[in-house]
């Protein structure tokens, strides 16, 4: 066995088997139902191989068995697995980013006096130049180091209208062999000339995007519907249709995200009982459909997220940036709806789910609810991974998961170091943080076994 202390390990392909050395940390349930669900190896070990986690354990043993297996049963012949020592260093599973944007990469940080006035005036004038093939690669590429670079291996990510920019997406995430869900926004009203499709064209160009893409590789489709203003009645019902015929693609949309937009719902569409009954009504709730915001939810809304799978993505830097609202952790939490956390990028003003997290954390404190870190790192991965129907491919470490994971230094910045010094226990290490850190305590992320950035 060989022995390495440096993060160079892309070295090692995606075929040959390493050994990772260094803390652990990993769910196998939800912690706030049951304590023993996080995982956590002080001394630890994950063995890699093929892209897939073969094992994980404490480091004596995890080597033990490697020793005992020869290579932790590959064949006699097979050379054994590289050593990577990476003590003093936690590795986890990758973050899973369930709601932004890539055409609005570039106009992050963007002001206005909230939601409908920024789409207005920076989102719409910035998404139309997706039409162009060649910006559209060149976007999904910073888009993509961007993600990489804060840890996040897996995102659910709206593409503009235009389907080139699907295609530019994908492309990207498949010459990296990223685990990856996006789709085209279907929109057909309310929006200007230049980025309207129509009822009839976005199913077509979204089944065509199904076609090429969902399930190639590790991609998914998500079928788009930007919002209920910018959509007719014909063209929510068409989204639903393709929903129900392509039963394992995803869904995702906006709902009561700010109240300018839910009074604009309620004269837009005034039979329906709320804003989120809207997609009800044509069969946009069901499992894999995940919406953005869910700010202004009643109880019964929440009731039937619960009743149908459908998630929530809290996204909590954009709500405040926006002015938009404060998401309800609590009644969420009572009514049993799925919840994860999401960057909302570029209404987010990060790519970090560590930064999302701080974020989260204090929204809840104004709504009088605790959100302890542990539970904050679970949402941000094995409980995004369930909400998605992802368990056992991403999100954990258990053994069998694809080998999607992050190398984090608490010691990255001065201050988080002296504060993690401090630390006596590993939710308080947690909490340190996701209040202190952002893309600099990423050392390297891992796709699939192979090292797809890392922080020199
Ligand atoms: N609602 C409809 N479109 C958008 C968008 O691009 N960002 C946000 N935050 N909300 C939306
Ligand atoms: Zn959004």
């Amino acid at each position: 066995m060989t022995q390495h202390s440096s993060l160079s390990a892309s070295d090692d392909g995606a075929t040959r088997a390493a050994i990772y050395r260094a803390s652990l940390l990993y769910f196998i349930g939800d912690p706030a139902l049951d304590p023993a669900a996080l995982q956590w190896h002080e001394d630890g070990a994950l063995h890699v191989r093929d892209g897939r986690i073969v094992d994980v354990g404490s480091a004596s043993e995890v080597l033990a068995r490697v020793t005992s297996d020869g290579d932790g049963g590959v064949s006699a012949v097979a050379a054994a697995p590289a050593i990577h020592d990476w003590r003093g260093r936690i590795v986890m599973p990758g973050f899973i980013d369930t709601h932004l944007h890539f055409p609005q990469t570039e106009m992050i940080g963007s002001p206005a006096p909230g939601l409908l006035p920024w789409l207005e005036h920076y989102t719409f004038p910035t998404e139309r130049a997706f039409e162009d093939s060649a910006h559209a690669q060149t976007i999904a590429d910073v888009f993509i180091d961007e993600l990489l670079r804060n840890g996040t291996t897996t995102a659910m990510v709206y593409c503009s209208v235009h389907p080139q920019s699907v295609d530019a997406l994908f492309e990207v995430c498949a010459a990296r062999d990223l685990r990856m869900i996006a789709g085209k926004v279907m929109m057909d009203r309310h929006c200007p000339p230049w980025l309207s499709d129509t009822a009839e064209r976005g199913a077509q160009e979204s089944e065509a995007l199904i076609a090429r893409w969902h399930n190639k590789q590790r991609l998914a489709y998500a079928i788009t519907p930007r919002f209920a203003p910018t959509s007719t009645s014909a063209q929510l019902a068409v989204a639903g249709a393709l929903a129900k015929q392509y039963p394992d693609t995803y869904i995702q949309s906006h709902v009561a995200e700010n109240r300018d937009e839910v009074a604009w719902v309620k004269e837009l569409f005034p039979t329906a009982r709320s804003y989120l009954n809207v997609y009800d009504q044509v069969g946009l709730l069901r499992e894999r459909a995940m919406y953005g915001h869910c700010i202004y939810l009643d109880d019964d809304d929440r009731a039937r997220m619960a009743e149908t799978g459908a998630a929530a993505a809290v996204c909590p830097t954009s709500n405040l940036f926006l002015g938009s609202g404060l998401f309800d952790f609590e009644k969420a939490q009572r009514s049993g709806m799925p919840i994860t956390l999401a960057t909302d990028v570029g209404g987010g003003t990060s790519f970090s789910m560590l930064a999302t997290m701080n974020e989260a954390y204090k929204v809840a404190r104004m709504g009088g609810y605790y959100l302890d870190a542990t539970r904050m790192f679970y949402l941000s991965t094995l409980g995004a991974a369930r909400a998605l129907h992802l368990e056992g491919q991403v999100g954990s470490l258990a053994v069998g998961n694809e080998a999607d994971f992050i190398v984090v230094d608490r010691h990255a910045t001065p201050l988080l170091s002296r504060r993690t010094d401090r630390c006596t226990s590993v939710d308080e290490t947690l909490f340190a943080l996701a209040m202190l850190g952002d893309d600099r305590a990423i050392a390297a992320t891992f796709s699939h076994g192979r090292c797809v950035h890392r922080r020199d």
